[in-house]
């Protein structure tokens, strides 16, 4: 090496600086280890169609869903957990990393994505591309239980059974973690998002209303009930009456959006009660001690502890900040470089 090319090296110092982005289905996460929380945005873009450009994002864009003039479209570039569109995830990762960070040629980041337990290598892999498009060239990778259980502050590197559940909107996963690897996991391509579906079609059915999406996510999230919804107590619901084709609105007891959830949530019920039989016993008597832990936004259903806890027959814990403790978690993993809990390292 020249001896000027050695001087110039010694001069410029690069700051290095860990980031960590939870890309979920409903919302992106952007954490920093040491700053915490930098971006908590719905995962959605608005394009401006006559150019292709980046009209809006996040809330933004999500409050425009449904209502947009016609040369906007509103797109969510993931779909039940993965990339459904690369160059909207891209446009979207750009946007939110900018609203998040001022980027800087001397500040080399390095950024760890959640991807979810049941992603295939194709799917990673769009995940370290599009963060490589975005300029960022090391790159990890975590399966999200594990980074929810870490940012949850479950002893995941003991050698200890920790039962951990996980209701995304796109995404459920039911995973047993011990030594910091996950010992059995089960993965639906479905969440939260899902139960909005199935309010729809329940309403639809009993009462030929039509309701849009945002309406049965927000009767979900204020009054819908896992189980024992309290009695006389009703919902107003408004949407389009499939009879006389004019607005409508109608007056639902709230057991009525528990029975439509119903299926999908004992789905959920059975799957978490084969994984805990199918758990070494070792493992078991920990997880009998210590509950179940469940996080992401669904969590937030009201008495959805008290349902997988009348199933499973076991303590359960609604985690605090179900949100971010993914990206909390990721981050952790990143800031003391647990190579072990980490996948595909690309450089
Ligand atoms: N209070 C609530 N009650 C029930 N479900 C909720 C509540 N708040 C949010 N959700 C649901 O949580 C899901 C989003 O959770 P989140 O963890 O952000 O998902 P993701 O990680 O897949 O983006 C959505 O389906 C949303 O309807
Ligand atoms: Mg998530």
């Amino acid at each position: 090496m020249s001896s000027k090319k050695q001087f110039r090296r010694k001069q410029f110092q690069f700051f290095r600086r860990n980031l960590a982005i939870d890309l979920g289905t409903n919302h992106t996460i952007i954490w920093s280890p040491g700053k915490g929380n930098l971006l908590s945005e719905p995962s959605v873009l608005a394009i401006d169609t006559r150019d292709n450009s980046v009209y809006s994002s996040g809330r933004e864009a999500y409050n425009m869903l449904g209502r947009a003039p016609s040369n906007i479209e509103v797109i969510k570039p993931l779909q039940d957990g993965v990339i459904a569109s690369f160059n909207y995830t891209v446009k979207m990762l750009e946007a939110f990393l900018d609203k998040a960070i001022s980027r800087s040629p001397v500040i080399k980041y390095r950024l760890i994505f959640t991807v979810p337990y049941s992603s295939t290598q194709v799917e990673r892999q769009a995940v370290i591309t599009a963060g490589k498009r975005i300029g960022i060239k090391n790159i990890y990778l975590i399966e999200e239980p594990l980074a929810a259980a870490m940012g949850t502050g479950l002893p995941v590197n003991e050698a200890r059974g920790n039962f951990l559940i996980n209701l995304g909107g796109g995404v459920t996963e039911i995973a047993v973690i011990s030594l910091g690897g996950i010992v059995k996991a089960k993965s639906l391509r479905h969440g939260g998002n899902s139960l909005n579906t199935s309010i729809q079609r329940y309403i639809y059915k009993k009462y030929l209303l039509e309701i849009g999406e945002s309406t049965a996510a927000a009767a979900k999230e204020t009054a819908g009930y896992a189980v024992n919804p309290p009695e006389k107590q009703d919902l107003e619901i408004k949407g389009l009456n499939r009879k006389t084709m004019r607005p409508d609105r109608i007056t639902v007891p709230l057991s009525d959006i528990t029975e439509a959830m119903y299926p999908v949530l004992s789905n959920y019920c059975t799957m978490a009660k084969k994984i805990f039989e199918q758990t070494p016993p070792q493992l078991t008597t920990d997880i009998i001690k210590e509950g179940i832990f469940i996080t992401g936004g669904g969590s937030l259903l009201h008495n959805i502890d008290v349902l997988f806890s009348q199933n499973l027959e076991l303590p359960v814990i609604k985690v605090e900040e179900p949100f971010t403790n993914a990206a909390r978690g990721a981050g952790m993993a990143l800031q003391y470089m647990r190579f072990h809990l980490l996948d595909l390292y690309r450089a």
